[in-house]
């Protein structure tokens, strides 16, 4: 199945996109090939699996895979499918393999980097043509792996620019996630948090750095924020943007937006710096920093003020309340969407329940704002199925977005730069690498 280049082309606009990007299953499929095929892609953290043998299933779009911690220390990506019958050897999730794999179909076993160890009953495959040297009766590795700061990716391609040229601006971000530890390090920790959303996996991105939706999408938790605000005296730093997304446009319009190459970028904070000053945690985290870096550096780290950030493909680190909500496209019309924690290691214990009060009532699946945005994507995603219509508006302040060294910026916060940085990625992946890229 292939969709000819003049059809992508014809589908991005500098100032719009036609609806069949959110509803073609074909369209789907070839992301799946030319996106989630190509780009480097979040698997996990290396926390998930500390010891030898722990392993951590993840997709790269369509493909399940499993990252698992070997013997000598690395870190391996396989595909999870035994090259017997093809049965997924791992169940999904988080565990332990031991010293191999054991496919529970028929017992045949693999090293941690896939490669075949064991067959049951050897004698039934002499005289045949089973090597067990031979890729074909391994499972097969991914071709890269790579990891910055502990964050893994994987490509599916052999092909490409390495994982740091890929990332570009958006490592900034994981820098300042893991610079917020004392020791600079993090680690994964409790549960996630999964959603799914009855929509395509495009809208999420969208909406990661959409502020003209707070004030309307999230009118109804705004409401009960303030009349909350109001019997408590004020809302923790960690909630207030309950009551933020129901500050007026010239608030948003304030904001800067970033926009890096493949896709990524982010959206600067939205309270100032003071608001964290009057944060208790906030200063209890200052003192632990100041301690082991030094006030200078210490201000520098906490004051590197963003909200989400965008890697596109694989989701949205936020710095300040240290999650990655992992974005994993299941069909055209549905996406599962994995909330990571993460603990800042040898920080104060405050600074974590803080992350967790902001994912539970911020953006779990029991929250009363995520779910405005749910409703929201699934109504874009049934309204385009309508005949009312086939394209869909990226205009707001086109023309506007400055080019900087390493991208692009808006000093206007309500700019849909970041919509048409994402589709301008989206059109330069999805192009048939052997013909000629019309770069938007
Ligand atoms: S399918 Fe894995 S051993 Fe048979
Ligand atoms: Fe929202």
């Amino acid at each position: 199945m292939s969709i000819p280049n003049e059809i992508i082309k014809s589908l991005v606009r500098p100032d719009g996109v036609h609806k069949m990007v959110y509803t073609d299953p074909e369209i789907f499929e070839l992301e799946m090939k030319r996106i989630y095929g190509k780009a480097w892609i979040y698997v996990g953290h290396e926390s998930q699996v500390k010891k030898a043998g722990d392993y951590h299933t993840s997709r790269l779009g369509n493909q399940d895979v499993v990252m698992v911690r070997a013997s000598d220390g690395q870190i391996q990506v396989v595909y999870n499918r035994c090259p017997h019958k093809g049965a997924k050897v791992v169940a999904d999730g988080d565990g332990s393999i031991g010293k191999f794999f054991r496919c529970p179909y028929h017992g045949w076993t693999f090293k941690h980097d896939g490669t075949h160890l064991s067959a049951p009953l050897k004698n039934g495959l002499q005289n045949t043509c089973f090597d067990p040297k031979l890729p074909d009766f391994s499972m097969r590795k991914l071709p890269r792996v790579s990891a910055y700061r502990g964050f893994v990716f994987a490509s599916q391609s052999t092909e490409g620019p390495d994982l740091v040229s890929f990332l570009s601006g958006a490592a900034s971000s994981i820098d300042n996630l893991c610079d917020r530890s004392p020791i600079g390090e993090v680690e994964v920790s409790g549960g996630v948090f999964r959603v799914v959303q009855r929509s395509n996996w495009k809208v999420f991105y969208e909406n990661l750095h959409d502020t003209m939706h707070a004030p309307v999408t999230h009118e109804s938790s705004v409401v009960s924020a303030r009349s909350t605000a109001e019997q408590l005296g004020s809302l923790p730093f960690e909630l207030l943007i309950m009551e933020g997304n129901g500050e007026p446009y010239e608030f948003w319009e304030k904001l800067e937006l970033r926009a890096y190459e493949n896709g990524h970028g982010y959206m600067e904070g939205i309270f100032d710096p003071a608001a964290a000053e009057r944060d208790p945690v906030s200063n209890e985290h200052f003192v632990a920093l100041s301690q082991a870096y030094g006030a200078d550096r210490a201000r520098e780290i906490l004051g590197m003020n963003r909200h989400n950030t965008v890697i596109y493909g694989s989701g949205s680190p936020h710095t300040v309340f240290q999650q990655f909500r992992v974005i994993r496209p299941i069909s055209v019309n549905r996406t599962l969407v994995e909330i990571q924690l993460f603990k800042l290691k040898e920080a104060p214990a405050s600074v974590f329940e803080r992350a967790m009060t902001y994912a539970n009532v911020i953006n779990s699946p029991s929250s009363n704002v995520m779910p405005d945005d749910v409703e929201v994507y699934a109504r874009c995603q049934e309204g385009n199925l309508t005949d009312g219509g086939d394209w869909i508006s990226m205009h707001r302040y086109m023309g506007t977005d400055l080019a900087v060294e390493d991208g692009m910026v808006s000093f206007n916060g309500t700019s849909e730069l970041p919509m048409r940085n994402q589709f301008a990625a989206w059109k330069r992946f999805m192009l048939d690498d052997d013909a000629e890229r019309d770069i938007a």
